[in-house]
Parts: C-alpha cells; structure tokens; sequence
C-alpha cells in the first residue's frame, strides 16, 4: 500500500444520492477520499472513525461558532441581524475556550445524574399525557403528536417554565431552527424576533429565581450571578442554547429509533419481550441514526489530518454518522444490532464539547419508547416509506411518522 494520502476529492452538498441513500454516499466518501472538500461550505469533511476520534481530541480544533452561518449575508442583512449573532457568541461551545470552561463548569452544576433521576417520574407522566390524548384515536404521527413535545416539555420543566408556557416553547423552537440550517433573510428575521422573546420571557423567570430558587436551571444560573460567575444576558443566551441543543436532537432519536424498530421487526419484537435491552437498543439507535449527523470545528493552529496539512482558520465538519458506521471499527456496521457488545459511537461527540446532555436524552428516550411499545402492543407503520427530509449539511429528519396501534 501507498503511503500517499487519499487524493482530496469535492462533494456536492445536495447530490441526490445524499437525499437517496445518505449512508450509502457516506461510505463512498469514506472509501474514496477520506479528507472531502465540499465547495459549498468552504470546508472539508472526515469520515473515517480514525480521523473523527483524533479530531475531537485534537486542542488545536475548536468548534464551530453557528454564527458563521450568518457570513453569507450581504452587510445589511448581517447589521440587521446583529442580536441573534451576538446571542449564538455567548452560548457555551460558540464563545473563546475560557468562557467555554466557565459555562460548563456551571451547567454541571444542574446536569448531574440526580438530576436525571428527578426528571424520568415527570418523563413518564408527560408520556402517558402525551399517548393518553390520542389513545382513542388508534392512529398518531409520532412526531408530532409524541417525539417533538415530550422533550419540548422536559426542557419547559428545566427552565422552570410553568405548564401553560409549554406549546409556546415548541413555537418558538421551531421559529429559531433556521438560525441553524439554510434559512433565508425572511425566515432568520423571524427566527430572530422569537429569539429575543424568549430572551424576555427568561428574564422573567430569572428574576423570580433570583428571590425564590428552585430545582431548575435558571435558579442554577441565578446563583452564580450572585457569585459573579455569569450575566443574565450569557444566562438566557444559553438557556435557548439548551432549547436548541435538546429538543429537536432528542426528538430525532425517538422518532429515528422507532424507524429502526420497524425496519427490523426481530429487534422489535425483542424489546417487547425483553424491555430491559432497551439501553442497548437506544445506543445501536444512536450509533446508526445519531441524530447529531456532523458537526463543525475550526483549525486555529496549522493541523494534519489525514495526511494532509490544512492551515489555521480551515473549516472541518467531522461526519460522526460516517464514523459511527465504518467497517474498521463496527462488524457489519450497517446492521441494527441491539445486542452489540462493542459500540463506542461518537453520537454526542467526545472530549472538550461531550454532551451534557447525554444523559439526559438517553433516559428520556428510554422511557418513551418502552411506554410507547407496552401501551402499544399492536403498533405498526402507516407509511410506505420513511418521511425522511434532508437537513444539510449531510443530515436527515423524519418530517412525520405515521403509526396505528
Ligand atoms: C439525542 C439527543 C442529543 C444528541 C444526539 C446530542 C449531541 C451532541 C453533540 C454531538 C455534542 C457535541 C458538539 C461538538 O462537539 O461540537 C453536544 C453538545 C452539547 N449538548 Fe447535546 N445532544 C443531545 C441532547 C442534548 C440534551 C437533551 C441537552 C440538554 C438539554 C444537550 C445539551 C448539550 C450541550 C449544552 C452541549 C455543549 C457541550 C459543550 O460545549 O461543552 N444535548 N450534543
């Protein structure tokens, strides 16, 4: 074998074969070009499991900040647009490293496993909510009648936003996601006007907190104001950072997991029999259908990754669902397999930006499916083929998904 690396090959962004088969494309880039160049983002990619792990270890790579998404704007539109970016430059992930270490030494604070264990009673009940509303009904579409509210509710409940607050949660998170995809100037105005709503409403709640804490992350925020630790300006920014970060990415899993379930009955039919696999189940879901598909770095040091030399400044996005699925590291990676023993997947990152809430998601995702699968014991799909929507870069999301039970 060669000691030349793999020549550097472009990709198109939207090349039918990602909307047609978005694993199988993953692969081939994996196989023919283990660094990508996609032109459209002016950037590059890393599918190999090899190359991802040393890039989310590597100091030299910090993460993206989202509000480079807002670059492609002409300088009026980006003027306009000025609070939102200014918010995304406080979130935790998206600051300079040292404010990255001070938000998550404070949000650890509130995202311990004691905490997770308060909030699986209230997953259970807003599951029971959620199926009881449709119960009669012998038909929903699980994502919208159950994946997209239960962890719009859970984190309703971990900002300490009082029940009847809830749907306007959901809103506004819908409103904000175009921040994040290709969103044009009119969808990223109105993205905006809901982001400094919920900004106001926060503070709301916040000044309350200030005089009567809770159990709840605003109060967690509050008190280390009073250490001097946090503003309330970076203290709502990163409350909408949570909105983001653990709504629509749990959703996924639940509603993704579930399309793994159908398309592989034996699984199926295995949880039913044996509920307690279900931690397993949901590592192999997120293994094959992490909801977080890539995410972006920034070289702010010369680095060589994949035998190649990319200078400071270069954009990297590490395709972690390409990672979680190469055939170095996985046996038979394209199997759902509920019962593989190995499955070191990347689907919450690793090192300096894991997730936070890793945890988190995972019991809610837990919990969900086991009730829906013994309240439910007649489900089945009603739908020839999955409603599965591209979400570039290299993502996917089910639009609905229609059941009976
Ligand atoms: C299935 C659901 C989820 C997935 C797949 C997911 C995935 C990820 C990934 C891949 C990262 C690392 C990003 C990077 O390295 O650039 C991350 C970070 C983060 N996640 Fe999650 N996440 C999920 C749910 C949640 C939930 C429920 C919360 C909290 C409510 C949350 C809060 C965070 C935060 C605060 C960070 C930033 C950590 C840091 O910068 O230190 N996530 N998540």
């Amino acid at each position: 074998m060669s000691d030349q690396p793999a020549t550097v090959r472009e990709y198109d962004l939207f090349a039918p074969e990602v909307t047609a088969d978005l694993n199988g494309f993953l692969h081939r880039v994996r196989a023919e070009s283990p660094l990508a160049r996609l032109p459209q983002l002016d950037a590059y990619m890393l599918t190999r499991y090899a190359d991802v792990k040393a890039a989310l270890r590597d100091r030299r790579m910090d993460s993206s900040n989202m509000a480079r998404v807002l670059q492609r704007l002409t300088p009026a539109e980006q003027e306009e647009l000025a609070p939102v970016r200014r918010s995304i430059e406080m979130w935790m992930g998206h600051t300079v490293p040292a404010d990255h270490v001070r938000f998550q030494q404070l949000l650890k604070r509130y995202f311990t496993p004691a905490m997770v264990d308060r909030l699986r009673p209230r997953v259970r009940e807003f599951t029971h909510e959620l199926l009881d509303a449709v119960a009669t009904k012998g038909e929903m579409d699980v994502v919208s009648d159950l994946a997209y509210p239960l962890p719009a509710n859970v984190i309703a409940e971990l900002l300490g936003m009082p029940v009847s607050d809830r749907e306007q949660l959901q809103a506004w998170s819908r409103d904000i996601l175009p921040v994040f995809g290709n969103g044009d100037v009119a969808q990223l105005r109105h993205a905006q006007r809901s982001m400094l709503e919920m900004h106001d409403y926060l503070r709301l709640i916040a000044a309350e907190r200030r005089k009567a804490p809770r159990e709840d992350v605003l109060s967690t925020f509050m008190a280390a104001e009073a250490e001097g630790l946090v503003s309330e300006d970076e203290a709502v920014a990163n409350c909408v950072l949570l909105l983001f970060a653990g709504h629509e990415t749990t959703a996924n899993l639940i509603a993704n997991g579930l399309v793994l379930l159908f398309d592989n009955p034996g699984s199926l039919a295995r949880l039913r029999a044996d509920p307690d696999v279900m931690p397993q189940a949901v590592e192999e879901m997120l293994r094959c259908d992490g909801p977080a598909g890539v995410i972006g770095r920034v070289a702010t040091e010369p680095v060589e990754v994949a035998g190649h030399t990319l200078p400071t400044g270069t954009y990297l996005y590490l395709a972690l669902l390409a990672a979680n699925r190469d055939p170095e590291v996985f046996a038979n990676p394209d199997a759902f397999d509920i019962t593989r023993e190995q499955n070191r997947h990347f689907s919450f990152g690793m090192g300096t930006y894991y997730c936070l809430g890793a945890a988190l998601a995972r019991m809610e995702t837990d919990e969900c499916l086991r009730i829906l699968l013994d309240r439910c014991p007649d489900l089945r799909p009603a739908y020839r083929t999955p409603d599965w929507q591209p979400t570039p870069p290299f993502g996917h999301r089910l639009g609905s998904l229609p059941v009976i039970f």
